[in-house]
């Protein structure tokens, strides 16, 4: 057969798209391997219904939808099956860096169209897409007549749990994802206990909700987790919580200036309600379900953006070494006015150079600088911070251009900050320009970030208003050719896949927590719970890295609660495609040389072809392996909670017949997270597929190995 033509043929038959449309409408989809099924219900009201099976269980029972409208009849009940397609999907796509390099796309799409029987005759279709790791749902809400636009006051999709499961969950909050996760049964979940934390500054808990994503274990010991995918022009997800019958429902952030929750043009499509489901705690991170619920790369190539670490004037303003502002006033962990000049500025032109110096000869490609432009002054501890930042304008003793000329000589390249002080109206009226200065300066990513109260007030960090200010940025800048790495973000929801210029961001209590925070910071478990919620909807700016554990020359009563070991593991551990080395520099130095151990971040990947969970247990512990792209070297990484515990590694995911050095970095056999953090060991040896080796981690300890290719 012709080349072309067996090609064409098998492209169809790859993508095997079958459409069955018989009399008798079909209501049930399984999963490509058979293990999930989901079911469509109409009561004997005529309201849609859903449940969900795993191998013969109920994971989802009887669950229903519906939503209310301002000034519109409710799509609620009164509805009749009038079709529903079925279609199978096959189909492969190429991450442009992420945590392998192609992404298998396999599920079966049941569509169901549903129409009003009433005088109105509106239609509703309802659309499941049932992978073999889970199931996503979308409604399409087609025109109505003489409706164009519609104010969604409610979207009631209701998740019916069998059992009162052990679930990790984090308030509900419009404002931020930046809180502890806890570890309670659902029937305990009490989300209002959390508000008023001291350490956030903007901070919203309506009711007894939580975030998502929102991980649970069953007492089969099945895995799930609910999330969203492709949130587009809507708002943000919050569960509802019943804590006596187990039922969880939609409640979408809000929006007092649009008195509702999300205006929406008809027709309208809601991002996809989703539901990961696992036997293994590993398969969860494992999982692509998410961006595969998400259109495909909208903005060409992207190869403007070269995966890197980066170090940054940054760590030293949390732990108050110096400061943003010129004047020496501004302090993250106290945000008290008045401290002029107890400190220096950190972004000077010196102690930038200092930083380059470092970067170059350590194998550090990106440099971060923090308070290099003037507004410092005003960002937080005050009402109007509308404009307060020009993005243009350099503090008087930062020499931008003679920084920028120094990395460029060094080989390094700087990436921008923007912090918008929450004032989403004012940033996109400086994008244009900010954008441009930035190319003109060889600069092609950038982190932004939205510390306080959004402004204007009424709005939050996680409404639909929100929303689209995140989805404009990143338009605009691929656009210019610009990354963006956001902090205080909307949470991800796949959405890198259409915007692969969206590289990584916060959205979680990072690092910084614990420099300065008040509650004794994130605690030994943190990223081991980290792993299997925040870290499912996409990449992670964790900032990683801290060799200088407890920085008492800094800040007494602080510290990280890790060891240093852990600290490297979660160079692997967590994915994001921009990593940074986030201590300061003389904390990598020991006697004049760099740290040995910084030789593992030296070394790490940050693109991989391949990434394998080895061993995990949500909160206790996590082992991952991921295989460097282009390089074909593997690096691992483990961490573990505040206990310490052994875990054998097998190398089988080697390839057979090759033999590879490892260097193991791991916790010294006294090693504690708080007695004794910083001593390690490390060893090398030779190591094939067939290898296994044990390993100890201490309390709050971890290990990471580099593999090189002989
Ligand atoms: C909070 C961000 O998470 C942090 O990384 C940044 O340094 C400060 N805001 C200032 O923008
Ligand atoms: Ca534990």
């Amino acid at each position: 057969m012709n080349r072309k033509i067996s090609l064409f043929l098998s492209t169809i038959i790859l993508l095997t798209v079958l459409i069955s449309c018989s009399k008798q409408a079909e209501t049930t989809v399984s999963s490509p391997d058979g293990t999930i099924e989901v079911s469509f219900n109409l009561s004997a009201t005529g309201q849609p219904s859903y449940t969900v099976m795993h191998k013969q269980e109920m994971i989802i029972d009887t669950s229903y939808m519906s939503f209310d409208f301002k000034d519109v009849p409710s799509l609620k009940d009164g509805f009749e099956l009038v079709s529903s397609d079925m279609k199978t999907i096959d189909t492969s796509w190429d991450m442009p860096w992420g945590e392998q390099a192609t992404v298998q796309n396999k599920y079966n799409e049941l569509t169901l169209r549903l129409k009003e029987t009433g005088q109105s005759a509106r239609s509703l279709n309802i659309v499941f897409r049932v992978f073999d790791d889970g199931l996503g749902f979308r409604y399409e809400i087609p025109a109505m007549e003489g409706v164009s636009e519609v104010l969604v006051m409610d979207e009631n999709t209701q998740f019916n749990l069998t059992g009162d499961h052990r679930v990790w969950w984090q308030p509900g909050d419009w404002d931020i994802y930046e809180h502890l996760y806890n570890e309670t049964n659902f029937s305990e979940i009490d989300a209002i206990a959390k508000r008023d934390h001291p350490n956030l500054i903007a901070t919203y808990i309506p009711e007894n909700a939580v975030n998502t994503p929102v991980t649970m274990k069953t007492d089969n010991g099945l895995y799930l987790s609910f999330h969203e995918a492709d949130l587009t022009n809507y708002s943000g997800m919050t569960l509802k919580v019943n804590n006596d019958t187990f039922e969880m429902e939609s409640e979408l952030v809000g929006s007092e200036r649009l008195g509702g929750k999300a205006k929406v043009e008809l027709p309208f499509n809601t991002p996809w309600r989703t539901i990961q489901i696992e036997e293994n705690a590993g398969d969860l991170i494992e999982s692509k379900m998410l961006l595969n619920l998400n259109e495909p790369n909208a903005i060409g190539d992207v190869s403007y953006f070269t995966p890197m670490k980066y170090v940054g004037i940054w760590w030293e303003m949390h732990i108050g070494k110096s400061t943003w502002d010129m004047e020496g006033s501004q302090d993250m962990s106290t945000y008290i006015e008045g401290q002029q000049g107890s400190k220096t500025h950190g972004a000077t032109t010196e102690n930038a150079k200092r930083y380059i110096d470092f970067a170059a000869a350590n194998g550090i490609k990106g440099l971060l600088v923090e308070g290099w432009n003037t507004g410092w002054d005003q960002w937080i501890n005050t009402d109007d911070r509308e404009g307060v930042f020009d993005f243009m304008t350099p503090y008087p003793d930062y020499d931008f251009d003679e920084v920028m000329a120094y990395a460029k000589e060094k080989g390094v390249e700087v990436i921008m900050h923007h912090e918008t002080s929450a004032a989403p109206r004012t940033y996109e009226k400086q994008m244009e320009e900010a954008y441009n200065f930035m190319k003109a300066n060889n600069m092609n990513s950038v982190k932004t970030g939205y510390v306080g109260k959004i402004i204007p007030e009424g709005e939050y960090h996680h409404g639909q208003w929100m929303v689209n200010h995140y989805e404009k940025v990143l338009t605009k800048a691929a656009a210019k050719k610009i990354a963006i790495n956001a902090h205080e973000p909307i949470k991800a929801t796949g959405k890198r896949r259409t915007y692969p210029n969206a590289i990584a961001r916060e959205g979680l209590r990072g690092q910084e927590f614990n420099a300065w925070a008040t509650d004794g910071g994130n605690p030994p478990e943190h990223l081991s719970i980290v792993a299997f919620t925040r870290m499912l909807s996409g990449p992670i700016d964790f900032t990683p890295g801290v060799f200088n554990i407890k920085f008492d020359e800094f800040k007494p009563d602080n510290q990280v609660n890790t060891t240093l070991a852990h600290q490297l593991a979660l160079y692997v551990v967590i994915y994001s495609p921009i990593q940074m080395a986030c201590d300061l520099p003389e904390h990598y130095m020991l006697e004049g040389e760099i740290h040995p151990a910084f030789q593992f971040i030296a070394d790490v990947g940050v693109d991989w072809d391949a990434t394998e969970v080895l061993d995990a247990e949500v909160a206790d512990h996590v082992v991952i392996a991921r295989k460097e792209k282009g390089t074909g070297n593997w690096f691992v990484g483990g961490i573990s909670d505040e206990n310490s515990r052994t875990v054998s590694v097998k190398f089988d995911f080697l390839e057979e017949g090759k033999t590879y050095i490892a260097t193991i970095y791991k916790d010294a056999a006294d090693a504690h997270y708080e007695t004794n953090p910083e001593a390690y060991e490390i060893e090398n040896m030779d190591i094939t597929y067939t290898s296994e080796i044990e390993i100890n981690m201490a309390a709050g300890g971890g290990f990471a190995i580099s593999l090189m290719q002989k």
